[in-house]
């Protein structure tokens, strides 16, 4: 089939799945929701029609392979996420499934020397638990089993969640790709920055992804009746962490080496007018190329926390949810995209993702590669998300030429 066919057929899948949703009025779909139950269902159809086998594991991942010629080779890995952030873009995650789909229908079953195993991770948003990758991660081998005990915003657990979806938390390892069978990864993905478009190319090539921490904090105060309490007595967990969030805002902006800090999510309790709020909970994201830094910040913001919860007559507990250095992506494979790329007729531009993406989680398996696409004015986890039909074939062309490049090295 053409590329431009395959391009517009990789464009029509992506509205497709964007009709797929929890939400009637803009695209989210969560881990283990019924939208990614349906998500699974829709993008597996097209996975058989790619030729591919599938199944869902116990982690509500998609996989599907198309094995090669040779029933003792190793796997390599195609393939992104297919949970969004709430009221999301089209392409963050979709775009890297269906190209990896994309190209198990133009390869033959036994035509490469692996098995090609194409993958839509179930979570790396970690939008429902706030933790990310929790699909990947399972692949990877290093899911962390505490997790199953986080609860969602209604009180349902991680481990209910998976358990409703149809999963088996008991035979979670059994979904991990043994390390020795595993080849590598290669993912596609959206650049959700403004370089490409600037220099006018449609791909580059990811050398680096920055480290990240996730935390909750959790601020306690004395709730009490909004008309009577004196203002000198009150102990307002919101007015404290109001000022935490502007001093997370602060100290990033005062960090020259892109550091960024974001407050996502905050819950006041109990919630009304006329009541002072007793507790907040609030999330924090912090990213940074350097993980020494980024720690060095988290240090230095619990210290402002504890000083500004103190002087109030409140507390607060700081609970580390996540934490990852930088992903360096593997020489080697990223070579033979670099490769992909020039021989496809682009320049080759390299790139920093400051963006989280399942190749993190499964860098602890072994190689992974990225390679990004140009969106619309650098937009993403916004519903203005744009990637033009034309870059979604220039990615083809590459790929194309990334996998025959693979197959022949690997022969
Ligand atoms: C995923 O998009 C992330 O970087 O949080
Ligand atoms: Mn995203
Ligand atoms: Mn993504």
């Amino acid at each position: 089939m053409p590329i431009d066919n395959r391009a517009a057929r990789v464009r029509d899948q992506i509205e497709m799945l964007a009709s797929v949703s929890e939400h009637h009025q803009y695209v989210q779909r969560t881990f283990c929701s019924l939208a990614a139950k349906l998500a699974n269902d829709m993008v597996s159809g097209w996975m058989h029609a790619a030729g591919l086998k599938t199944r869902v594991d116990n982690m509500a991942n998609l996989r599907g392979v198309l094995p090669g010629n040779n029933p003792q080779g190793r796997v390599f890995v195609m393939g992104s996420h297919l949970d969004t952030v709430i009221d999301a873009g089209k392409y963050d995650g979709p775009l890297g499934v269906l190209l990896a789909i994309d190209q198990a229908a133009r390869l033959e079953a036994g035509s490469l020397p692996f098995d090609l195993e194409v993958i839509g991770f179930s979570d790396e948003e970690g939008v429902r638990y706030h933790s990310s990758y929790l699909g990947s991660s399972v692949v990877a081998g290093c899911f962390d089993q505490e997790q199953l005990s986080l609860k969602d915003a209604k009180g349902v657990s991680m481990q209910q969640a998976v358990e409703k979806f149809g999963g088996d938390v008991t035979k979670l390892s059994k979904d991990q790709i043994p390390k020795d069978k595993f080849l590598g990864y290669f993912e596609a993905h959206i650049e959700q920055g403004p370089v490409l478009e600037e220099k006018n190319i449609p791909v580059g090539v990811v050398q680096t992804i920055n480290s990240q921490e996730r935390v909750e904090i959790k601020v306690q105060g004395v709730p009490g009746h909004a008309g009577t309490t004196p203002m000198m007595i009150r102990k307002d967990a919101l007015a404290g962490a109001a000022l935490m969030i502007a001093e997370v805002e602060q100290l990033a902006q005062k960090d020259h080496e892109n550091m960024v800090a974001t407050v996502g999510k905050v819950d006041v309790f109990p919630g009304a007018s006329n009541v002072i709020p007793g507790n907040v909970n609030f999330t924090l994201d912090l990213r940074s190329p350097n993980y020494e830094r980024l720690s060095t910040f988290s240090k230095k913001l619990q210290q402002i926390f504890s000083g500004i919860t103190q002087k109030r007559g409140l507390t607060y507990s700081w609970n580390l949810i996540k934490t990852n250095k930088s992903t360096p992506c593997d020489d080697q494979l990223t070579q033979i995209l670099s490769e992909a790329i020039s021989q496809a007729g682009y320049p080759v531009q390299a790139l920093t993702s400051g963006a989280g993406h399942d190749a993190v989680a499964i860098s602890n398996l072994g190689p992974v590669a990225l390679m990004f696409i140009r969106c619309k004015n650098g937009i993403s986890h916004h519903p203005d998300e744009f990637v033009a039909t034309e870059d979604i074939g220039a990615a083809i062309k590459v790929c194309d030429v990334f996998f025959d490049k693979l197959s022949q090295q690997m022969q």
